[in-house]
């Protein structure tokens, strides 16, 4: 205390005295606090990243507590970074966008051997025509006396591909500032708060030692994989179930599903991991804003790997360094089937060249690195029994075999259902119930049944015979000259083939009505207050009410969607009649050259038929489709109940030609950030073009997202240019120009 506090009077020295009292108190609490988080923070290290817990669950929890009422009777030490802030409040409004500092490419693939050692030898090519190999080289024959055999083998580290959400994260001073999706790649969202709630993602760094002490002090950024570990997700699905909801298809979804909800309970409920593989020094800060800094953190990436774990990360343990390409070879072959024993889910091998200097020096395409590729596992193949084989009826009224399966997780989702194609089809596999079956999923995406197991067959397996009756009214089944397809004959008033008639006019891609869903049509239809797409415009909000579980704002909403259907595109409408070989693709043709749909009714075959695109078959199929009086019924009530049967736009530009892409043929491949395949195709068209399946020299540009496999490859040999959704988005909005 100093002299002058004696002058003062008895009540101020007593005042004086109580304050010290506080401000001892606060600043012992201040210590307090910030033991407790560093004890917590090392706890959390050691229980989530570890996976070795150095204290009981109960001691864990009564330090929790006592941060807690610590932090709740001093709020001036509040920290967003404290081990009780976790989750914390919802973000106001939905993710905000953050523009990255390093841009996160995406990786090219390879399906088979010969694409990995041709990418092998691409970067060896490239290296030895290299200065700087030849700087390296000099250095390396110094090096060479002491290790002679580490001069020109590339080295590389194989690491499993995890199938998750890609995440950037932001660190200065130690401190987790913000968490980035990869987004476009150059732009993602601010997931900051969801990220938070990962337990096993550090919100302080681990103190380092010597040099990386005074590196991770710089801003980093750091990047990986979050993924919901297969275990949570069949516990979800267990929940899912309990509540009558609907259950995740995978793991991936699930996972990127609790990344970006908007309250972080939901988030910090799901139980997500992450593994993380890069590290890069960033320069600039929150306020300035961030670049990369050219300053190399580490020499390999086997090290910076082990920088990471030793600041606190989790980094995928599937991984090896191998001195050369066959070493790869043989971690991808261990994995091939072990893969399946794991509690993530991995879809691949990534496969990086070790030296950062080298990678530096191979730098990047357009797409993705030189200087690393996924190697991509062939589909996988699992058996399951057949429980039950139905009959499914589509809009045109074609029974299809369809294979109820007990459930079995393949490929990243759970199948239950698996198309037998037709009954040719099932004949040939002679699939029966209580068989066990080999399955697959066609392009990882439609389950198919591969063939019996004929070891496992029940004795009293009985063969499946093709239906003479419609399982739904017990018309005749038909099947036309020269297909397969079986057909019900009772196309007027079959109600199965209604159900799907209308469920399909309804859909998206053709009348899009919004709130208007399978279910809500079902009860309809059971109401009797439809029958055909023409009476959905009569109902009215009191009609839908009346249904179960329909309250009156979902009544009023649907009401308003069915009206604002009115004045779809003709395209739209015309495909939303569910004519037999009439896509998006063929109505758009149609519609391009038939402005009016009365002007298409009445069109010769010959005239269809000479429409660039539309053969004869489809040709027939629209001729019979408007022969019919109750499908010309059908036209007259839509118009009578005010829907559009004329394009406007259409009409007064038939040939489209000043549309941005006018007669350009363009191809979308991989997986687009925010854009559906169907999306991106539908963008197209609207914008005049035709999106191709396959590149050839006439396509104008390829639209290329995450994990492009061929077509990317085969767009680069012909010098075809490549651009990602954001540039196509631009393209179309005529932000920037066509990219040639
Ligand atoms: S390295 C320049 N390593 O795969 C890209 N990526 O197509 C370098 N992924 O979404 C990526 N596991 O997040 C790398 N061990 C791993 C990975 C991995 C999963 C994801 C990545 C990205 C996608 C790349």
């Amino acid at each position: 205390m100093s002299e002058q506090q004696s002058l003062f009077s008895p009540e101020e020295s007593k005042e004086e005295k109580h304050e010290e009292r506080l401000n001892g108190e606060t600043s012992k609490a201040k210590i307090r606090i910030t033991e407790l988080r560093n004890q917590l923070h090392h706890h959390a290290y050691q229980y989530y990243v570890l996976d070795t817990p150095q204290i009981a669950d109960a001691k864990y929890d009564a330090l929790y507590r006592e941060l807690e009422t610590l932090e709740a009777q001093n709020p001036e030490f509040a920290d967003a970074n404290s081990p009780t802030q976790r989750v914390g409040a919802k973000p106001k409004e939905g993710f905000t966008q953050f523009k990255h500092p390093v841009r996160l490419y995406s990786l090219s693939n390879a399906f088979h051997q010969t694409e990995l050692k041709d990418w092998a030898n691409r970067a060896l090519k490239i290296l030895k025509s290299t200065e700087e190999i030849e700087k390296t080289e000099a250095e390396e024959a110094e090096r060479a006396k002491e290790e002679p055999s580490a001069q020109f083998d590339l080295d590389y580290v194989a690491e499993l591909k995890i199938d998750g959400l890609a995440v950037s994260l932001i660190y200065e001073e130690g401190r987790f500032i913000r968490a980035t999706t990869r987004g476009d790649g150059s732009i993602g969202e601010d997931v900051t708060a969801n990220v938070r709630t990962i337990e096993s993602i550090p919100l302080v760094l681990q103190p380092l030692e010597g040099e990386f002490r005074e590196k991770a002090t710089n801003s980093l950024e750091i990047r990986g994989e979050i993924f919901l570990p297969i275990d949570q997700f069949y516990r979800l699905n267990e929940e899912q179930d309990k509540r009558g909801e609907k259950r995740f298809a995978n793991p991936r979804n699930a996972g990127a599903g609790a990344v970006r909800q908007l309250d972080p309970n939901i988030t910090a409920s799901r139980k997500l991991d992450a593994f993380f593989y890069g590290a890069t020094v960033l320069a600039g800060n929150q306020q300035s804003g961030w670049v990369e800094s050219d300053e190399p953190l580490m020499d390999t990436h086997g090290e910076t790997l082990e920088l990471l774990k030793t600041m606190g990360f989790k980094v995928n343990p599937y991984r090896q360094h191998c001195k050369n390409l066959e070493g790869v070879e043989q971690f991808i072959q261990h994995w091939e089937a072990e893969r399946f024993n794991l509690n993530v889910s991995t879809d691949g091998v990534v496969v990086k060249v070790n030296r950062l200097n080298f990678q530096k020096e191979l730098g990047y395409t357009a797409k993705s690195p030189r200087w690393a590729i996924a190697w991509k596992y062939p589909p996988e193949e699992q058996t399951t029994t057949v429980l039950d084989i139905e009959q499914s009826m589509g809009r045109t009224g074609v029974i299809t075999p369809v294979a109820k399966l007990e459930p079995v997780f393949i490929s990243g989702s759970t199948v239950q259902n698996a198309t037998l194609h037709n009954y040719d089809e099932l004949a040939k596999k002679d699939v029966r119930i209580g068989d066990t079956v080999w399955i697959r999923k066609a392009g990882e995406i439609i389950p198919e049944v591969i063939k019996v197991e004929l070891s496992k067959r029940p004795q009293d397996a009985q063969p499946i015979k093709a239906p003479l009756e419609c399982p739904s009214c017990g018309a005749a089944v038909l099947q036309d000259e020269g297909e397969v397809a079986l057909r019900c004959s009772n196309q007027a008033t079959c109600p199965a083939q209604r159900y799907h008639q209308l469920t399909h006019f309804v859909s998206k891609g053709a009348m899009d009505m919004d709130g208007v869903g399978p279910a809500l049509i079902e009860q309809l239809l059971a109401a009797e207050k439809i029958q055909s797409p023409s009476d959905l415009y009569h109902l009215n909000a009191s009609d839908l009410s009346e249904l179960e579980r329909m309250g009156e704002k979902s009544a009023k909403n649907a009401i308003e969607a069915i009206q604002e259907s009115k004045s779809r595109p003709l395209a739209a409408l015309l495909f939303g009649l569910g004519i037999r070989h009439v896509g998006k693709e063929n109505a758009i043709l149609l519609v391009n050259h038939y402005p009016k749909l009365r002007d298409l009714m009445s069109a010769p075959k010959e005239n269809l038929e000479h429409i660039d695109g539309v053969g004869p078959k489809v040709a027939e199929s629209i001729c019979q489709f408007f022969e019919q009086p109750k499908h010309q019924q059908l036209i007259d009530n839509l118009e009578a109940a005010g829907v559009q049967t004329e394009d406007k736009q259409a009409g007064e530009s038939p040939n489209n030609s000043n549309l941005v892409l006018a007669g350009l043929s363009v191809v979308v491949t991989g997986t687009l950030p925010t854009l559906g395949r169907a999306d991106a195709e539908e963008k197209i068209r609207i914008a005049g073009g035709k999106p191709a399946k396959s590149v050839s020299k006439k396509t104008a540009f390829l639209v290329a997202g995450e994990s492009a496999g061929s077509k990317l490859t085969k767009a680069e040999a012909l010098g075809i240019p490549v651009v990602d959704e954001a540039t196509f988005l631009n393209i179309l909005s005529e932000e920037i120009a066509l990219p040639f």
